[in-house]
């Protein structure tokens, strides 16, 4: 950075991706440094369809670090930013001491302004704490000059968030020691392993908003034993068997345990006292309308995930999905108010026969699906390389349009 500039502002935008878990991670062992107990695996999801775009700005006419999310200024001394900015500047201190002295050193008691969006409605209900965070760090760490493993550093805004930093399919580590310096997150194959892969997100209308996984995972690690066991006993077991299925692209597989894994979840949730409840009266019939689909071939053709909250994730291979999107909308048809149904990669028109209809055979329940959004496993976080997607002006302030 020059000192010529009266702003002397360092501006870098980048983005990064939403991931679902197939292996769902529920429960830390430590609260301060974000330490899970269990391992986790995820799918990244394309950034065509579901990103953050961040930027962050530094300066030193910033009198303090400020925060934008969705156009809206919010408190940026939330103890988790606090950790995701302190661990950064941290790196840039130790890093300009042993790698890069001429890094500017003033600039690291510079304040930042950070800017944030996502691509995709909040109101979705799309979990977008890990995207936002992935974001976060990997921004700052462009704009501090950190190079290296930032998934420890996302870890700490939220845990999932680590899992976002790479593409393609990703498992978090739990780690064994008690600083967290071991509980990473490492790609297991890049989104190229496996392209035929498709997912869709069925996005539920709901009626309220469910409890949010941070505090939910604490009541249920207090007071779940069914959870104790998934983690001690179970998900070791299936996350060797689910790197597995993934290396051997062997679909019917992958979708049999994800489908488990998300049912065992919510059963820990059941079994939290006071009970959790995370599926609604649609999610359980997306899970009956997958279940017949897959029995009226004979064979697993359609994989589900829930998170915490009623939206459907449903995996499936590429050719079958125009015949599911079908399905989809003969259970759950929608008048969706002359907005598009189907969101994102294109699903062909097909045809949908009666013995089919008549397996599947539930009462249709209109309206009850907002739209889907049609995508597929995708990269980790990039650097927007054009200026003028900075979503911060010269000022550092918000462009009118964030
Ligand atoms: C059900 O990562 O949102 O989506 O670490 O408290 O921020 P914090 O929780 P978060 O929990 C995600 C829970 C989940 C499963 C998963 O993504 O593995």
């Amino acid at each position: 950075m020059s000192d010529d500039n009266s702003l002397q502002t360092g501006m870098v935008t980048c983005t990064a991706p939403v991931n679902i878990a197939v292996i769902k991670y529920w429960g830390k062992r430590n609260e301060d440094l974000i330490l899970p107990i269990n391992s986790s695996l995820s799918v990244t999801l394309h950034q065509d369809q579901l990103k953050t775009t961040t930027t962050v700005a530094i300066s030193r006419s910033f009198e303090e670090d400020r925060l934008w999310l969705n156009g809206n200024e919010e408190d940026i001394s939330h103890p988790r930013l606090q950790s995701c900015l302190r661990e950064i500047r941290r790196l840039a201190r130790k890093r300009r001491n042993n790698v890069n002295p001429d890094f500017d050193a003033a600039a690291l008691s510079h304040k930042v302004h950070i800017c944030s969006i996502n691509n995709f409605p909040t109101a979705a209900g799309l979990a977008s704490s890990a995207a936002g965070y992935a974001c976060l760090v990997y921004t700052l760490a462009r704009v501090f000059g950190v190079e290296g493993e930032l998934s420890a550093i996302a870890r700490q805004g939220s845990g999932s968030a680590c899992r976002s930093m790479y593409g393609g399919f990703v498992q978090w580590v739990l780690g064994e020691q008690d600083n967290g310096k071991d509980s990473l997150a490492q790609q297991v194959v890049p989104e190229s392993h496996w392209p035929e892969l498709r997912v869709l997100v069925l996005v539920v209308s709901a009626d309220r908003k469910p409890i949010g996984s941070t505090s939910g995972m604490q009541t249920s690690v207090k007071t779940s034993l069914l959870l104790k066991h998934r983690a001690q006993t179970i998900v070791p077991k299936r996350m060797t068997e689910m790197i597995e299925a993934v290396h051997q692209k062997d679909f019917s597989h992958f979708a049999e345990l994800t489908m488990k894994d998300s049912n065992q979840f919510h059963a820990t949730c059941l079994d939290t006292y006071p009970p959790i409840f995370y599926l609604n009266s649609v999610s359980q019939q997306i899970v009956n309308v997958v279940h017949r689909y897959n029995s009226h071939y004979g064979e697993t053709r359609a994989g589900y995930t829930f998170d915490a909250g009623p939206n459907a994730v449903i995996f499936m291979l590429e050719q079958h999905v125009p015949e599911f999107v079908q399905v989809v909308q003969h259970v759950f048809p929608s008048e969706n108010n002359g907005g598009k149904f189907i969101k994102g990669l294109p699903v062909d028109d097909t045809f949908l026969s009666e013995e089919l209809k008549q397996d599947i055979g539930l009462n249709p329940m209109p309206n009850r699906i907002s739209y889907i959004i049609s995508t597929k496993a995708g990269p980790g976080p990039c650097v927007v390389e054009d200026p003028s997607q900075h979503l911060l002006d010269f000022d550092g302030m918000p462009k009118k349009a964030c």
